[in-house]
């Protein structure tokens, strides 16, 4: 277990804006910063950091949380695996107490996979140096590349010799268990249960996840033999997943982040290369075709992406498809392409860094135009396959998220295409209408309040005189939204000390439970936070809402977080309702917090209203009946003050 102290000591220190800053691109907007949602695809940002409140939430899909349950989520990790890697970041030395022997084996399985990685991928950058064959073959292949030896260490660069069993005997003398070899893919045990090395005479490539540690490993062989394959990768495993992963990223994000752009290339000798020239925003996917996993990876620390394609035109032509893709997420896609029969790293060899850096900036174009030519070009004047090149052109703007970069586009694309705007226009739209209906079921959890959407009809009776209607049904659902509002009023403005009319100088807190004593709550979590919140100001204390944020229980902290990062609250909807547009509900504290109160206590009324209405109609004596009626003309009074009061909170 990790001791409270050191706990405590990585919650003050791990900052929620820069720990999400490394898995999200931010951007600030108001009083918190904002970006697309790490946890659901989308392209428009609905993902909220709060700096001040060390919160995140996301009214998209609705997860919120501190900065461990953010490492948690995102990178799928136990609670002391999370606080491990805050630690790690913030270089705070972990102190634990004594673990369980459960807990020791849960956390070693991923962990064990980690350290047989770096195991192996010491021992091969050890052989590279140290050995004679590693220096005589791996090294001076390398040389001979033109890789200079700091970025050889950079990048880990390795040997593995060529016998059938050199790591797997080293590792197994350290202690390193046969399993976890195995479920690397490091090693592979043949028909007769021997295991031998999946690597073997071929320089190796490590490839490292984006917080730097060693997952998996490329290498390549040395051999000119057609009969062996150029390269053998890791098998995938339960830490290396290849289409999650960018090769070189974890040496490229800062420089990615910084230039507010990203390289994109083929293979690592490409990365090699072109990070050796200082160009350091560069990461590849290593041979598999872009995934959907590896653009949202470059989306989170840059919108903007170049990719530099070999000299190829088959390679280019069967790839632009695939591109579109990248468009979808919302990205800015330029594309470079290198003469016939070069990729960036012979063509860095071949100009130097100097020429390459001029090509590159003088030969970037956009993609869609690009493509547009390419097409073109194949085309030739085939009226027929001109008009299919337009429907490929518009079907590409047509996943561009951003309205006004896909008509820019629209008017190049006419220009080049010879085509009237409003003709690709057209097209456009009956493509985007397309893909609307194919799109439109119905989305995941809306904040229930948006602004957009028709208010509830939660106060009808506000609109009736004196609300002289009976109350139905179905307007009495249940409470949860007037409980909930009580809730968000006590954790946003519980500390605020305030004097209103007899009220001297009192906490809104107090304030608020002292008006709520004749309340009963029924959502379960609701009336939690409530009956805490009473027992603590009973003590003498007043909660704050960091404690039921940072709550053990996940469905407290979940509501609690949702309710102090709601931008639609009841009151605002209230306001709107009335045609009292008050952005700022601070501005008249006490009518939302009144408003507040007497909403839930409208609600609550109604529903014993309901149920006397219910005995009455089903009471067969008389005088049963008689106070029965009694008692509904009383709460109907009692109902009419609360309206009362709520029509002269609301002309205010
Ligand atoms: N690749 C692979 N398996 C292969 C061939 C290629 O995994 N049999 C991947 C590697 O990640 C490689 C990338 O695809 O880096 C690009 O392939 P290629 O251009 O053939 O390799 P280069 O990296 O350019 O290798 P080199 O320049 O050393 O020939
Ligand atoms: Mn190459």
């Amino acid at each position: 277990m990790i001791n409270r102290e050191t706990i405590d000591k990585i919650m003050e220190t791990a900052r929620i804006e820069e720990v999400v800053g490394d898995f999200v691109h931010l951007k600030k907007r108001g009083t918190s910063l904002i970006g697309n949602c790490p946890f659901h695809g989308e392209k428009t940002p609905s993902f909220h950091v709060s700096v001040n409140k060390g919160i995140y939430k996301c009214f998209g899909c609705g997860k919120g949380g501190d900065s461990v349950r953010f490492v948690m989520d995102h990178e799928k990790y136990s609670y002391p695996e999370a606080l491990k890697f805050l630690a790690n970041k913030y270089n705070i030395e972990v102190e634990e107490t004594v673990e369980s022997v459960q807990d020791v084996e849960a956390q070693n399985a991923r962990e064990s996979l980690y350290i047989v990685s770096a195991f192996a991928a010491n021992f091969f950058e050890d052989q590279l140096w140290n050995s004679s064959e590693g220096k005589a073959i791996g090294l001076s292949y390398f040389k001979e590349r033109g890789f200079r030896e700091d970025i050889i260490k950079k990048f880990n660069l390795g040997y593995s010799p060529d016998v059938w069993d050199a790591l797997t005997l080293d590792a197994v003398k350290n202690k390193h268990a046969e399993e976890y070899l195995e479920k690397t893919g490091l090693a592979i045990r043949n028909d007769k249960g021997k295991l031998y090395d999946r690597f073997r005479g071929r320089v190796m490539f490590p490839i490292h996840n984006f917080t730097g540690r060693v997952i998996g490993f490329g290498g390549r062989t040395l051999k000119t033999d057609k009969n062996v394959p150029k390269y053998v990768n890791s098998p995938e495993s339960d830490i290396y997943h290849k289409s999650n992963v960018l090769y070189g990223l974890f040496h490229a994000k800062k420089a990615i982040r910084d230039l507010d752009n990203c390289y994109l290339v083929e293979g690592y000798a490409d990365v090699l290369s072109v990070h050796q020239a200082n160009i350091e925003n560069v990461v590849a996917s290593s041979g598999t075709s872009l995934t959907i996993e590896q653009i949202r990876l470059i989306g989170r620390f840059t919108q903007n992406v170049t990719i530099l394609y070999d000299g190829d035109a088959a390679g280019i032509k069967a790839s632009l498809r695939g591109l579109d893709m990248i468009l979808e997420e919302g990205l800015n896609v330029k594309v470079v392409s290198f003469p016939q029969g070069d990729d960036p790293d012979s063509y860095m060899h071949k100009v130097g860094a100097g020429a390459f850096k001029t090509y590159v900036e003088e030969n970037r174009k956009d993609f869609i135009l690009y493509k547009a030519n390419i097409l073109l070009a194949d085309a030739g004047n085939d009226p027929l396959k001109r008009a299919g090149i337009i429907r490929d052109i518009v079907e590409s703007i047509a996943k561009i998220p951003d309205n006004i970069k896909a008509s820019v586009f629209i008017r190049e694309c006419s220009s080049l295409l010879q085509i009237e705007e409003r003709v690709l226009l057209s097209e456009l739209n009956t493509m985007r209408a397309a893909k609307l209906k194919k799109a439109s079921t119905p989305s995941r959890s809306q904040p229930s309040h948006h602004p957009d959407m028709p208010p509830d009809n939660l106060f009808d009776d506000q609109a009736s005189p004196a609300g002289e209607t009976l109350v139905t049904e179905s307007k009495v659902a249940n409470d949860d939204l007037q409980e909930q509002e009580i809730v968000r009023l006590l954790l946003a403005f519980g500390h605020e000390l305030v004097s209103w009319d007899k009220i001297d100088n009192m906490y809104i807190g107090s304030f608020i439970m002292q008006n709520l004593t004749d309340v009963t709550f029924e959502n379960k979590l609701c009336k939690k936070i409530i009956d805490h919140y009473r027992i603590e100001i009973e003590n003498g204390q007043l909660p704050t809402a960091n404690q039921f944020i940072k709550s053990q229980d996940r469905d407290i902290a979940d509501l609690a977080i949702t309710l102090s990062t709601s931008p639609y609250s009841l009151s605002e909807n209230w306001y709107n309702k009335h045609n009292i547009y008050v952005r700022d509900e601070t501005v008249n504290l006490k009518a939302t917090i009144l408003g507040g109160l007497y909403h839930l206590k409208k609600r609550k009324v109604d529903r014993i209203l309901l149920d006397l209405l219910q005995e009455i109609k089903t009471e067969t004596d008389a005088t049963n009946q008689d106070i029965l009626l009694q008692r509904y003309s009383f709460i109907k009074n009692v109902e009419r003050e609360i309206n009362k009061f709520l029509g002269s909170v609301i002309v205010k």
